[in-house]
């Protein structure tokens, strides 16, 4: 079988031939990848900055933003038949038995750090022919969905930010008034940093859920990003014409930030001028080399402790937020179909996947086409 892995001990990004997988347990899926998404994580892996092949392995077969296509499922599967579309969570669980969130199926909270993730660290992923699974890491896709669920993995970032954001906002028992067709963030201002796939997935998932989403990232307008931003109700302000402080005076009491640059210079300047009781949410992995930057450390801390404020990271998802990313792609492509599949900007072949890892990131999500 092709794929596409990373050596990093000869520091090699190559199209190598990968022994076919086969279901070995009864609780086992095996499905023909169609799509890959390519994300900055997997650059970074190209870069050897990054991930690990498995144990015992020279290489990792990259991709973790997978979509497939079910051709046979063993003896004890009972939710997912030849034919479904899948979409395969990407962490496994660790085998400590004291790892409380690993044993509770919530590897995406692992108190070890010896998960492993599919196409990232030792664990294979999805750049390849064939993939078997089992049936409980796979979450199936209603097949209208099949053009953009490639987009699915990254989506379940904003859904899992969403759920955490809910549940601390729960503190703020009075949220919005019940209004009769507003979704229950239709009293809140969020601001969404970065228009990569990353945030404007996040942006629309805050639109779904009622926010006035405004999205905040470098480029003027107009331009490709801030067309597809406004084309779903968001507003886009560029970061390069309107400084932080401007913009909370634009927008008012700034209730929620979500982070999707993976900067923190950005990141810093925006929590400074989070509002009262808000809730800044980091996502974006700064890659290496990290160098100091200054932030306003006391400025940071005297305003989240007088105005209530919490800053929160999260990686990965679990199938919670899976589930909730299958519910709002439905309901993207019933609001704003074109935008979402103005998302995918490029599909290639496997045999490109070297250039498009290795060269300049280019469009917004790029994917390969594998089967
Ligand atoms: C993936 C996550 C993963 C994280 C860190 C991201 O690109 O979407 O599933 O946990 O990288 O490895
Ligand atoms: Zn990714």
């Amino acid at each position: 079988m092709n794929a596409v892995a990373v050596n990093p001990r000869k520091r090699e990004v190559s199209l190598i031939n990968h022994p076919a997988p086969d279901i070995s347990a009864p609780t086992e899926v095996k499905f023909r990848t169609l799509e890959v998404g390519i994300c900055g994580t997997d650059r970074e892996i190209c870069r050897f900055d990054y991930g690990n092949p498995p144990i015992g392995s020279d290489h990792l077969v990259l991709g973790h933003e997978g979509l497939g296509l079910v051709t046979e499922v063993g003896s004890d599967v009972h939710q997912i038949k030849p034919g479904d579309l899948v979409v395969p969570m990407v962490r496994r669980p660790c085998q400590h038995e004291h790892c409380l969130p690993c044993r509770s199926g919530r590897s995406d909270f692992c108190t070890t750090g010896d998960f492993v993730e599919r196409g990232i660290k030792e664990c294979h992923g999805f750049m390849t022919e064939y993939v078997v699974d089992h049936e409980q890491y796979l979450c199936v896709v209603p097949p209208d969905l099949r053009d953009v669920a490639v987009l699915m993995e990254p989506l379940t970032v904003a859904e899992k930010a969403l759920i955490q954001i809910w549940q601390i906002q729960k503190r703020l028992h009075w949220e919005c008034p019940v209004v009769e067709g507003k979704a229950p963030g239709h009293c809140r201002q969020a601001v969404v940093l970065g228009a990569g796939p990353i945030g404007i997935l996040g942006a629309m998932a805050l639109k779904v859920a009622g926010f006035q989403t405004t999205v905040y990232s470098r480029s003027k307008p107009p331009n490709l990003k801030s067309e597809l931003v406004e084309s779903f109700g968001a507003r886009y302000i560029s970061s390069e014409t309107t400084q932080p402080e401007v913009l909370a005076q634009m927008l008012g009491n700034i209730d929620v930030v979500y982070e999707g640059v993976g900067g923190a210079k950005v990141a810093f300047d925006v929590l400074k001028v989070l509002g009262l009781n808000g809730i800044f949410v980091f996502t974006g992995i700064p890659g290496f080399p990290l160098p100091h930057i200054m932030i306003d450390g006391e400025l940071i801390m005297r305003n989240m402790v007088l105005k209530n404020q919490v800053a929160l990271g999260t990686v990965n998802a679990g199938r919670d937020a899976f589930e909730a990313s299958i519910h709002d792609l439905g309901i993207f492509m019933q609001r704003w179909p074109e935008a979402v599949r103005s998302l995918i900007t490029g599909r290639h072949k496997l045999g490109n996947a070297k250039e498009l890892l290795l060269g300049k990131a280019t469009g917004i999500k790029n994917v390969l086409e594998v089967g």
